[in-house]
């Protein structure tokens, strides 16, 4: 009997403040439409001052597991993935803990930028069939508003703040039902593409995102693509099988083309980033959230993941709810 990882749980959390594009154009020099027909955005969520990696987390966990009709103590291990930590130890994902009032299991936090959450996911997975966890919190959650350069119109329009959470829990059946395949990559070779100039280790450095749009969009449309490829074959499955495609939240057209790539009609494409923008390692727990509560993803359907992210990092996982 093949133990598997079942999603269990979906939670989100989104800061209250809403920025639209026609805002954004009263500061910079940009507009509404440029921003709506290169990317598809309308308008983004901006952390007030007291939310942080770690509250909007915790915030989305809890959902989660009140929507799994689960207690904290019931976690064996949180991972979080994220680029905007609250600090640069302990870890996003003790702070959680702490939040959540878990006095058992562990947590640590991953670091692979907008592939956060799958790199994430791909992780909680192996815990779970390694027998290390019976169940895994993961959640992605990031502020992205606190890294980005508000003078730079290239990369600001692009982004927005926010947390998602799922849980998932080891099943013995044989229904089919759980992740059924991940698959990672990186190529250091691609660095300078997109990252944030500066950390704790190099405070003397401005610490914001840059950007070389054009190459991160060719790349995404080309990897993404083959990657979703790599993981059906592995599981000898066609692009028919696929009943939905959840992917990271960038851009409207990448989605679209990967969609097209899968022959996929928009209306089995989970959209957020025209309300969202770009929310990192948060767009694809978000998706997954609005999707699954609103009744379009169903049990039993198949499910394919998939990001890029600074690195390059990028990857899929495929996933039967
Ligand atoms: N408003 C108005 N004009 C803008 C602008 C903005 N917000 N941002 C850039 N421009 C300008 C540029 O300065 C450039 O002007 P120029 O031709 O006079 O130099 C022009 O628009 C075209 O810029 P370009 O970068 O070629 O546009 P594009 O069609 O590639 O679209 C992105 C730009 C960023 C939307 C697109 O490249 C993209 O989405 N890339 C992927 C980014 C991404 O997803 N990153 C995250 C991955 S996790």
């Amino acid at each position: 009997m093949a133990r598997r990882s079942r999603l269990v749980g979906v939670g989100g959390f989104l800061p209250e403040r809403i920025v639209t594009n026609v805002e954004l154009a009263s500061k910079l020099d940009t507009s509404d439409e440029w921003i709506r027909t290169r990317t598809g955005i309308t308008c983004r969520h901006i952390a007030a001052p007291h939310d942080t990696a770690t509250s909007m987390g915790a915030a989305a966990a809890a959902r989660a597991l009140s929507y799994a009709g689960l207690k904290a103590s019931d976690i064996d291990a949180i991972l979080v993935a994220t680029a905007t930590p609250d600090q640069a130890f302990p870890a996003t994902a003790v702070r959680i803990q702490a939040e959540l009032g878990m006095t058992s299991g562990f947590g640590y936090d991953i670091s692979s930028a907008c592939s956060g959450f799958v790199f994430a996911l791909t992780t909680a997975d192996s815990l779970i069939r390694s027998h290390q966890a019976q169940r895994v919190l993961v959640i992605g959650s990031e502020v992205y508003s606190r890294i980005l350069d508000w003078s730079d119109r290239g990369t600001c329009v692009l982004f927005g703040d926010g947390a998602g959470a799922v849980i998932l829990s080891a099943s013995e059946s044989n229904d089919g039902r759980g992740i059924l395949t991940t698959h990672l990559h990186s190529d250091g070779q691609l660095r300078d593409l997109l990252y944030v100039d500066g950390a704790v280790g190099q405070p003397e450095k401005s610490g914001k995102l840059r950007m070389s749009g054009r190459d991160v969009f060719r790349h995404a449309v080309e990897k993404l693509s083959s990657s979703v490829d790599e993981a059906l074959s592995s599981c000898h499955l066609t692009r028919e099988n696929i009943d939905w495609l959840v992917p990271h939240q960038a851009n409207i057209r990448i989605i679209e083309r990967v969609a097209k790539k899968l022959s996929l009609p928009a209306d089995r494409v989970v959209i957020t980033v025209d309300r969202h923008a770009n929310t990192s390692a948060a767009s694809i727990p978000l998706a997954l959230d609005e999707a699954i509560r609103d009744g379009r993803i169903r049990e039993g359907e198949l499910i394919i993941m998939e990001a890029l992210g600074g690195g390059l990092t990028w990857g899929t996982v495929l996933m039967r709810l």
